[in-house]
């Protein structure tokens, strides 16, 4: 099973990506101010995500990244991620947005000039209406921000042509194109750990699960940057290791003869030693000549506070101290004809630009779960979850969980029949849709605040 980011085709069996991917189920009641989207399950999975809430608890704050395409309309699809990016800013993080303008020009053929206006006038004057605070949010444009392409060369060193084949599914006929923005993604992601984005804090990035492909990598190479390694032992403890890469290896305590220096290599494991005092950890048992320190009194599940400080202090030590990037996902809708969502078919989706005729006529011929005569309707009831107006309430319309639960009752029972399901659908979609172009236009000024 592969995931293509840049053409899925429609997930079937979220459970299975979540087993083989190793993806960790969200329990929204451990959440705090959890949204529709969590208590409904449509944000299911997520990695690292606890770190990111005891990087708040501890009062170390943490980003947010997301990045959009500019390409095609801005839809419903695109909101829920500016939702996610919001709640996460609620909750006290920093957003960062990447314009991937270098991407789409790569893949989609698109000039950097076309990108812009794309962007500005087609997605960022739209988030204008979503909430984002300002002074808390910043949106760049990747063939801006150079730091995002010399972050990708040096992380690209930590993979190669057969784990992008891997991960991707790459061939010899594939376009380098595809292999390039991966990487100038994964610098996109890391950037706001450096010390002139922010620093070290956790950052996470809310995903459709189609992009899951980039997290991995991302993931990896990051990890493989790092100079100290957090790892069990067999004895359930923590046991951290010394990376030795071309770029450390006298600072580690290795001379270029192989041999290892002694003095130094003692030096980095009292630091090391130091950093772990500081993450509440005594019980230490140094291997120098191995480069290991075993740490008795931690288990694993503290790994993220160890990590903290050895990312510290391999940043003074003059290495980059990058954290794995944290990720949540969500499902998709279903488009509005009953097939995958996709926005050059206009019919299958709905744009924020939309207007409230264009609404009504989509959802007037949406798929649906009813039957095909009110008798039949009347006697075995509809089918909810294969229905796009039930669909759209539950995942942007009807914030309210009672008034869903009975619209889902009152449609499975029959009482509720299609052409009402629908109305109801219309009514909730042109009441936001309206509200959504008044804040829009009402928030034009914030565009230009966002790209400061
Ligand atoms: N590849 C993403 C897309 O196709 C856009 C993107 C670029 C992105 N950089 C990102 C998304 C960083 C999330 C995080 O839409």
């Amino acid at each position: 099973m592969k995931i293509d980011p840049w053409a899925s085709k429609g997930i079937q069996n979220y459970k299975e990506i979540c087993d083989k991917f190793g993806l960790d189920a969200i329990d929204h009641t451990k959440l705090p101010n959890p949204t529709h989207l969590h208590r409904r399950g449509i944000i299911f999975a997520h990695r690292d995500l606890d770190n990111v809430l005891q990087s708040k608890k501890r009062d170390r704050g943490f980003g947010v990244l997301s990045g959009l395409m500019p390409s095609g309309q801005i839809h419903l699809g695109h909101k829920m991620v500016i939702d996610q990016a919001k709640w996460f800013q609620d909750l006290g993080g920093d957003v960062t947005i990447t314009v991937a303008d270098l991407e789409a020009h790569a893949t989609r053929g698109l000039s950097l000039e076309k990108c812009r206006k794309y962007a500005i006038e087609e997605y960022i004057s739209n988030y204008a209406g979503m909430g984002l605070d300002p002074d808390k949010t910043s949106i760049y444009f990747q063939s801006e921000r150079p730091v995002v392409q010399k972050l990708g060369f040096t992380l690209g060193k930590k993979t190669n042509l057969s784990e992008m084949e891997a991960i991707y599914g790459f061939s010899g006929e594939t376009n380098l194109a595809h292999v390039q923005s991966p990487l100038v993604q994964a610098g996109d992601i890391v950037h706001p750990q450096l010390e002139e984005y922010g620093g070290l804090r956790p950052i996470v990035v809310p995903v459709g699960i189609d992009q899951d492909p980039h997290i991995r990598l991302t993931r990896g190479m990051v990890s493989k940057t790092n100079w100290f390694n957090v790892n069990e032992n067999k004895s359930g403890n923590v046991t951290i290791g010394l990376s030795i890469q071309d770029n450390n290896q006298n600072t580690m305590g290795l001379r270029d003869d192989g041999g290892i220096d002694k003095k130094q290599r003692q030096k980095v494991i009292d630091k090391a030693i130091v950093a772990i005092r500081k993450a509440g950890f005594n019980e230490t048992n140094a291997n120098p000549k191995h480069g290991t320190i075993e740490i008795k009194d931690a288990n694993y599940g503290e790994h993220n506070e160890l990590k903290y400080h050895l990312l510290n202090l391999e940043r003074q030590m003059g290495g980059m101290g990058l954290m794995q990037p944290a990720s949540t996902y969500h499902q998709f809708a279903v488009g509005m004809t009953g097939g995958k969502m996709s926005s050059s078919q206009p019919e299958t989706t709905m744009f924020l630009n939309d207007s409230m005729k264009d609404i009504e006529k989509k959802i007037k011929s949406s798929f649906s779960g009813g039957k095909p005569t009110v008798e039949e309707h009347r006697a075995k009831g509809g089918n909810p979850d294969v229905d796009v107006a039930y669909q759209y309430l539950r995942y942007f319309f009807e914030e309210d969980d009672n008034e869903l639960e009975r619209i889902r009752n009152e449609y499975i029972s029959g009482d509720l029949l299609t052409g009402e399901i629908k109305s109801i659908c219309v009514e909730k979609a042109t009441t936001w849709m309206k509200n959504h172009h008044e804040l829009k236009d009402q928030n034009q000024h914030l565009v230009k605040e966002f790209l400061k």
